[in-house]
């Protein structure tokens, strides 16, 4: 989707011996490679630890001074499951490295070695590696067919949809505002699909869902035995989103003991599952959606500042479909699209009057209620448009009483004639509606005279039956 250049492939180099460590840099580097050497185990778990991505590749000395090269295997499996660990043994301690693989080693490769065979072990390696990446990328877009674009192109979302493509390449934790149905998710996953981490897992917690105790191993997983039934360990939506991103949908219900627990993931990358000793390095990229007022309850202390500011280093800020109503047409079409392919319908669009009506619908759900609208309307559509008939009541309802949309000045302005005129023609709908079409009954519900009725009708081409239209515009 960019065209960017990959960085390249980074491999740590891992080896006591100051002669074949500096070997093997240049061996690499001369395959195109970048390379982090460390001269002994517990550098080797700093780094990779430490560093802002998992490494590709790692390639390690199973003996050396300070530690085995199976800690330093078993460091990198549990940073990224993904990272392929190559052991270099020496003959006596073959044995070793059988048990390395075991424990998930790629391969090994036995002192002394031909540099092209290592050479041709970590292409092999990496090769794996980009098929099993290709292989989640491929599955995680059959998956989500429907999930991809964001459909708008009011001022409004195109600046979301601006901030999206900037912040997509970073790692930055993004805060999404906005009410329900807003396409907060719909964002998030976006934000994802947009990242390097696109091939990555992307989760979603609620976390309002789960009373607080199981939210806990929920997020950051447990121990075997950590409490009473807990009877098989549990690795948690952070490690299970290792490589991706995490989404913390209603992160505002977040109770307080987990917030602070948030928050220390979120400073140092590491969590600890509940009855572990030791913390795990996690790479996640978190992003938090609210449809809370999430500043008030910051003011008024029931949301921690200290987090509040770590989650809002970006903002993204969707604005009700009401205040976009550019919007609608487009989103409607796409959404008649969608839904009379899935349904193997034929239908073109909307009658005039269904479309206004559409238009001047408040949506107070937004655009979940549109898309529910039109899903309806594409299943009740008899003919190849949907009509007024097909709308919901609180849309059709005589071409609807005035709405908060109509009432509203939009961001980009309006002309106010239209807007009234608009106003006056679904009124005298509404009215004619409640009388049956008795019009004396309707002028005396708008508290109108019955002439200036007639008027108005005929302005809107409203009155064309032939009984009283005596051809001319008189004014009331
Ligand atoms: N810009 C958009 N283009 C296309 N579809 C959208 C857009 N915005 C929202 N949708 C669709 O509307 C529905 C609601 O969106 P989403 O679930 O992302 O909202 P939300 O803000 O997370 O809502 P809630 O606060 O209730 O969780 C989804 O089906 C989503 O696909
Ligand atoms: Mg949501």
């Amino acid at each position: 989707m960019t065209s960017i250049v990959p960085p390249p492939l980074k491999i740590l180099v891992v080896e006591d011996e100051p002669g074949l460590r500096e070997m093997l840099g240049i061996l690499f580097r001369r395959e195109g490679y970048e390379v982090v050497a460390a001269p002994g185990a517990k550098a080797a778990i700093e780094a990779i630890m430490q560093h802002p991505q998992p490494f590709p590749v790692v390639l390690t000395d199973l003996s050396m001074p300070d530690g085995s090269g199976l800690d330093v295997l078993a460091a990198a499996k549990s940073r990224s499951p993904s990272t392929e660990v190559i052991l270099i043994t020496a003959h006596s301690s073959l044995e070793n490295a059988i048990a390395a693989m075991r424990l998930g080693a790629y391969d090994f490769v036995a002192k002394p070695f031909q540099s092209a065979e290592l050479a041709a072990l970590i292409a092999k390696a990496l090769e794996k590696q980009a098929l099993v990446a290709e292989n989640l990328r491929l599955r995680a877009q059959v998956g989500d067919p429907a999930a991809r674009e964001i459909i708008g192109r009011s001022a409004a979302m195109r600046r979301v949809m601006d901030l999206v493509a900037r912040v997509a390449a970073t790692r930055t934790t993004v805060l999404i505002t906005g009410e329900s149905g807003t396409g907060k998710e719909r964002i998030a996953r976006a934000i994802h699909r947009q990242s390097e981490r696109a091939d990555g897992p992307f989760l979603v917690v609620n976390a309002g869902a789960l009373p607080e105790a199981l939210m806990e191993s929920e997020l950051f997983g447990h121990e075997k035995g950590a409490f009473t039934g807990a009877q098989t360990k549990h690795r948690g939506m952070f490690r299970e989103a290792e490589g991706g991103t995490i989404l913390l949908d209603e992160v505002g219900e977040l109770p307080p003991s987990l917030q602070v627990k948030l928050l220390r993931v979120l400073q140092e990358r590491m969590v600890r599952p509940v009855g572990a000793t030791q913390e795990v390095a996690v790479d996640v990229r978190v992003l938090a959606a609210t449809n809370r007022d999430i500043d008030a309850d910051v003011a008024a202390g029931r949301f921690r500042s200290d987090l509040y500011y770590r989650l809002n280093v970006i903002r993204v800020v969707l604005p009700p479909l009401r205040e976009r109503m550019e919007d609608v047409p487009l989103l409607a079409e796409r959404f008649v699209r969608h839904f009379a392919q899935e349904m193997g319908k034929d239908i073109a669009g909307f009658t005039p009057d269904a479309l206004r009506a559409l238009q001047a619908y408040a949506f107070p759900g937004n655009v979940r209620e549109l898309e529910n609208v039109i899903e309806r309307a594409v299943a009740l559509a008899g003919a190849r448009v949907i009509g007024l008939g097909d709308l919901p009541p609180e849309l059709s309802g005589a071409a609807g009483a005035p709405t908060p949309a109509l009432l509203a000045l939009p961001q980009q302005g309006m002309r106010l004639d239209d807007v009234l005129g608009e106003v006056e023609r679904r009124l005298i709908l509404e009215a004619l509606n409640r009388t049956g079409g008795v019009r004396t009954r309707a002028a005396d519900l708008l508290g109108i005279t019955f002439r200036s009725l007639r008027y108005r009708l005929k302005k809107h081409g409203l009155g064309e039956d032939a009984e009283d239209d005596d051809g001319d515009l008189e004014q009331p």
